[in-house]
């Protein structure tokens, strides 16, 4: 039989995940690191903490599959995207890795953007540059630590350092390099105009694959320390986001993914290269070899509903410690006895600023429309409504781009809530899916060493051989006939408050500081 490990460089943990040939998962083991914010809005990670919690992750799941390690027919990459880890020329780490979350480079994009030039950035990276994207990082640390900058001989991708410590090789594939800003999105490759305009030397960054291409080969150092046997093949991988979508098997226009967990990300893949003329999209390489997608981010998805939990939930959590039940399904259950489109109340799910499709720092959390009509029940329904709605502004803009929809694939904590299912089928109107893989990104990372070992055909066959949908929701057209009128509502809202977020969070910062 024939094995293939997934590793999943994530922002919490490192997991490893070994499944079969057929799909099936054999083994599982995730081991956490910590995140440091040294200054609010700075997110740090130490690439040695990602490197240690992977050979023991990797370590667990031979052990406990007792899989012979010359089983294991390939390794596939995933992780964080955007992450800057800059390496001296021995090879060693420089500084800590500046994450995806972390937000100190607005001065840094505002540079980059008013030198390239607004329309160029879009033209040469599909993609405006924003404060998690890798190439400002560099430019900071240019900025604010020189005797860093001049030590610099390598820039790599968290999991692309991980790749570093297996193999040797410094590598890196097209769907995880599109985020960083300094990629030719069109055409696959490093963008010489970016990386001249910006004075980065070239020869820092590493060679790029497509996802399923074999990059490196396990050395023996790493071999005695993991188990895994000298010489495997370790491909590409993908960034979390591209890497999910082989995993839930969008790699087809017409297939739409919606991941709901502390973020919610809509996802599509498309046969060109297509680019929001905004940027309000994320458009970078798909994972499968020629095709590209288009991504719409919103911060607070499954986090708007934790607040709520957090913050109003007391009692159910209580109840829910004594029934033995967790507290959201008491929340849900709550929220379903309430009425669809929630008597005219609307939430904007704003609470840490949003990305897609207004990335905007200072957008704010708001409750709009309440009566003394409205109780609990309605403020819950009203979350996951917002949500949806929001989630919707993704899959609008993906839509107004040309963008088929034959089928919505539901995945991540959120996908779990039946009432939540529904709610997204009746906003979207459109039927919502849920397929048999609940594993994710590292799944999708397993299916692509499956390609690179040969195992496959392609990335469509691996994805025929192990997905399939196992449960469906339809819309009910009496609630689709409502959010019909009350979305419109809920997209004039943010325009209208705008100034108010603006003057709100200047207030606040001002206060704080
Ligand atoms: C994608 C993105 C996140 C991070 C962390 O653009 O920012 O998916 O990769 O998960």
């Amino acid at each position: 039989m024939a094995y293939f490990l997934g590793i999943d460089v994530g922002t919490t943990g490192s997991k490893s995940l070994l499944i079969t040939e057929k799909g099936q998962v054999t083994a599982s083991a995730t081991v956490e690191y910590p995140m440091y914010t040294p200054q609010p809005q700075w997110a740090e990670q130490n690439p040695q903490d990602w490197w240690q919690a992977t050979v023991e992750s990797i370590r667990k799941v031979l052990t406990t599959s007792q899989v012979p390690p010359d089983q294991v027919m390939g390794v596939g990459l995933t992780g964080q995207m955007h992450g800057l880890v800059l390496l001296n020329k021995e090879g060693a780490v420089l500084r800590p890795c500046i994450m995806w979350n972390d937000q100190r480079t607005g001065p840094q994009c505002a540079w980059i953007t008013e030198r390239v030039g607004p329309q160029r950035v879009l033209q040469l990276t599909g993609n405006p540059v924003l404060p998690g994207f890798t190439a400002p990082k560099i430019i900071w640390v240019r900025e604010h630590e020189p005797e860093i900058y001049e030590q610099v001989a390598k820039v790599l991708l968290p999991k692309d350092y991980i790749r570093y410590r297996l193999t040797g090789e410094f590598a890196t594939e097209v769907s995880d390099a599109s985020g960083t800003s300094l990629f030719d999105v069109g055409r696959r490759r490093w963008s010489q105009d970016m990386l001249e305009a910006l004075d980065i030397p070239a020869e820092w960054l590493p060679e790029c694959y497509e996802s399923p291409v074999v990059s490196g080969y396990v050395s023996q150092a790493v071999a005695e320390v993991t188990g895994l046997k000298a010489g495997t093949p370790v491909v590409g991988g993908g960034g979390d986001q591209a890497a999910q979508a082989v995993g839930s098997g969008i790699i087809e226009t017409g297939l739409i993914s919606v991941t709901i967990g502390t973020s919610g990300v809509v996802f599509a893949s498309t046969d060109e290269f297509v680019i929001e003329p905004e940027g309000r999209l994320h458009a970078f390489c798909h994972a499968v070899p020629g095709k590209w997608h288009l991504m719409g981010v919103m911060l607070s998805a499954g986090g708007s509903f934790r607040w709520f939990r957090d913050t109003l939930g007391q009692t159910e959590k209580e109840m829910a410690s004594l029934l033995g039940q967790d507290p959201y399904e008491l929340l849900t259950a709550e929220a379903a006895s309430a009425p669809a489109g929630c008597e005219g109340l609307l939430f904007l799910p704003y609470l840490t600023g949003e990305r897609t499709p207004y990335p905007d720092p200072n957008a704010r959390g708001v409750f709009m429309g309440l009566t003394l009509r409205h109780d609990k029940r309605h403020l819950v329904r009203a979350v996951l409504e917002g949500v949806a709605y929001g989630l919707r502004d993704s899959l609008e803009l993906m839509k107004n781009l040309g963008t088929e929809i034959h089928q919505v694939r539901a995945s991540g904590g959120g996908a779990r809530s039946e009432l939540w299912r529904q709610i997204l089928a009746d906003v979207f109107d459109s039927e919502l899916v849920v397929i048999n893989v609940t594993e994710g990104a590292a799944y999708g990372a397993a299916l692509l060493a499956g390609v690179g070992a040969g195992v496959y055909k392609d990335v469509a066959e691996a994805c025929r051989q192990t997905i399939e949908v196992v449960q469906r929701t339809e819309p009910v057209p009496e609630n689709t006939a409502l959010y019909r009128e009350l979305y419109p509502v809920y997209r004039t809202l943010y325009s209208a408050l705008k100034p108010s977020f603006d003057q709100v969070s200047h207030i606040a910062t001002k206060r704080a500081s």
